[in-house]
């Protein structure tokens, strides 16, 4: 078992173990006393973990209900989350209860923003069950839902009271989204920890994946502890995530999974800063060939036009400027601002090489 501490204005641990999901309810009942616990997943993940999570919080003396919408990118949207309000309203959820999101990112997204507003706010807990939510969504507090102008562009910053991880649950994952959540888990190695990245290149059958887990919350916590709201060194989470937002978006978040676009952006944005002489000669060939090891793809036919028209409605883009994160070498990144019209042009620099 591994414990960590996350020191943000709503204090929370961490807790990575194997079996954890069937003892929910004694964990919660360690940090929180609500009366009635609403449990919110998707149709894949209640088929596979429902069951052991809602006996858990039953025999800790929960009442318990649950909501499951259809799984998928395409179901985080305003509809979804209307109906997850209507369910907790029908089912008696006051300031006093709690929301447990139990799923991947998407479930945990929505499940935190609905937890963010419902009732002006109420406590939720994280048990993310992909390997993306594992080292990445499930911590730090961004919640929201996806318009059609863009991914994540309505949301609010609101922490879990607890995060519960349990590293079996990857072995129902689809081997394309354990691929999927790698993509970040290479992230981290590029912007925090040259030791990481070299450690992944060992490739999946050799790595301890409770180890790693570990080191990428490790890394998560630090940078959210530091600047919780992203104003500063959070940006740097954000690396290849502009293109990566963009080609999401370009194919209707159908083509490609987050981290598969992801692997892309960061690839695309290392050749790109490598062209322009920051960072140092061979860093997006690294990257591409830890992304290969994974199977994740490193380069996608979209156009750079659609890239940077898409990219306008981004998060990251501020005024006139876009918030780039890009690396000097693998483990150090640093952002730097570049307005939107040159944005296509910074890509093309890559393709003149
Ligand atoms: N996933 C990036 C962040 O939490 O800031």
């Amino acid at each position: 078992m591994k414990k960590l501490k996350v020191n943000t204005g709503r204090k929370y641990d961490i807790i990575i173990d194997r079996g954890i999901i069937d003892h929910c309810g004694e964990y919660i009942k360690s940090v929180s006393s609500p009366t009635r616990v609403a449990v919110i997943t998707d149709s894949n993940v209640h088929a596979l973990y429902s069951q052991g999570v809602i006996a858990s919080l039953k025999q800790s003396g929960f009442i318990v209900s649950e909501f499951v919408f259809k799984a998928g990118e395409t179901s985080k949207n305003f509809r979804t989350i209307e109906a997850m309000y209507s369910h907790l309203a029908d089912n008696n959820v006051t300031r006093k209860d709690m929301i447990l999101a139990l799923g991947g990112g998407v479930t945990g997204d929505m499940a935190g923003f609905v937890a963010a507003t419902y009732l002006r706010g109420i406590e939720f807990i994280q048990v993310p069950t992909s390997l993306l939510a594992q080292v990445d969504s499930s911590v730090g507090g961004k919640t929201g839902y996806d318009i059609k102008q863009g991914k994540n562009l309505v949301g609010a910053f609101w922490q879990p009271s607890l995060v519960l991880i349990d590293p079996d649950t990857l072995n129902t994952l689809p081997q394309r989204y354990i691929n999927d959540g790698m993509a970040e888990v290479i992230k981290y190695g590029c912007i925090k920890s040259l030791g990481l990245f070299r450690l992944l290149k060992k490739g999946m059958d050799q790595l301890d994946i409770e180890n790693i887990i570990f080191r990428c919350v490790y890394i998560k916590r630090d940078i959210v502890q530091n600047d919780e709201k992203e104003s500063g060194e959070r940006k740097l989470l954000n690396f290849g995530h502009t293109i990566g937002h963009a080609l999401e978006k370009i194919y209707e978040y159908k083509k490609l999974s987050h981290g598969e676009a992801v692997a892309i952006g960061m690839v695309m944005m290392s050749r790109a800063s490598e062209a322009e002489g920051v960072s140092s000669k061979g860093t997006a060939a690294k990257i591409a060939e830890l992304c290969r090891t994974y199977n994740l793809p490193t380069y996608d036919e979209a156009s750079l036009r659609d890239i940077a028209f898409a990219s306008q409605s981004d998060k990251k883009t501020s005024g006139r400027d876009i918030d780039i994160v890009i690396l000097n070498s693998i483990g150090k990144a640093r952002v730097k601002k570049i307005s939107q019209r040159d944005f296509q042009h910074y890509l093309e620099t890559a393709e003149e090489q």
